[in-house]
């Protein structure tokens, strides 16, 4: 497989203070896989949709846990905003959990993965447009790093590859169903923030 390929989940070694920025780059990251999937087929497709399906898992999962809670208490407007966010995050969840349980040779696979991108694309924007920005002038530089913390935690929670041998069993055995993967995203980030 090419090295041109996005990082996976949990690869990134950055040293992250600033969860903004750490947030804006999975954006990045997420559009980038959605080319790669719509680009490739077969195996490769497989593999780039796994990946897909992990970051974007434990991204929202982290948001909701993490940033929507301080932007919520701590930005001018943010219970709406957060209102906002939270309900395309469902949607956006759902079309995950169906697109899922399909296999990539599905006819319904390309059009649904269509529709998860616009929604999770316009969703990404509106977070960087009404939430992150609000968050970067009033989060001091201890709560930007110390939310970088949670973040990272969450993505750390599975192994970033499928065990050798697994890979080829099927679809997404290797992944376990996306909730499964949200839980634990979920217990690690609330760990990381003191609460678990
Ligand atoms: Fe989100
Ligand atoms: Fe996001």
């Amino acid at each position: 497989m090419p090295d041109t390929h996005t990082p996976h989940a949990g690869d990134d070694r950055a040293a992250d203070t600033d969860v903004v920025a750490l947030l804006i780059r999975q954006h990045g990251d997420i559009r980038n896989l959605f080319d790669e999937v719509e680009q490739s087929s077969g195996e490769e497709r497989r593999d780039a949709f796994r990946r897909l399906v992990r970051l974007l898992a434990v991204h929202e999962t982290a948001e909701e846990e993490v940033v929507h809670p301080w932007a919520r208490r701590s930005t001018p407007g943010g219970e709406g905003v957060v209102e906002d966010r939270l309900a395309e995050e469902k949607e956006a969840k759902e079309i995950l959990s169906a697109l899922d349980e399909m296999d990539i040779d599905d006819q319904r696979f390309l059009p649904q993965l269509r529709r998860l991108r616009t929604a999770v694309q316009q969703h990404a924007r509106a977070e960087e447009r009404y939430e992150f920005t609000h968050i970067r002038r009033n989060a001091d530089a201890d709560a930007l790093a110390a939310m970088a913390r949670a973040v990272k935690a969450a993505e750390a929670i599975a192994p970033t590859r499928p065990h050798p041998g697994v890979e080829s069993a099927g679809a997404n055995v290797a992944l376990g169903p996306v909730a499964a993967l949200m839980d634990r995203a979920k217990d690690a980030a609330r760990k990381a923030m003191g609460k678990g």
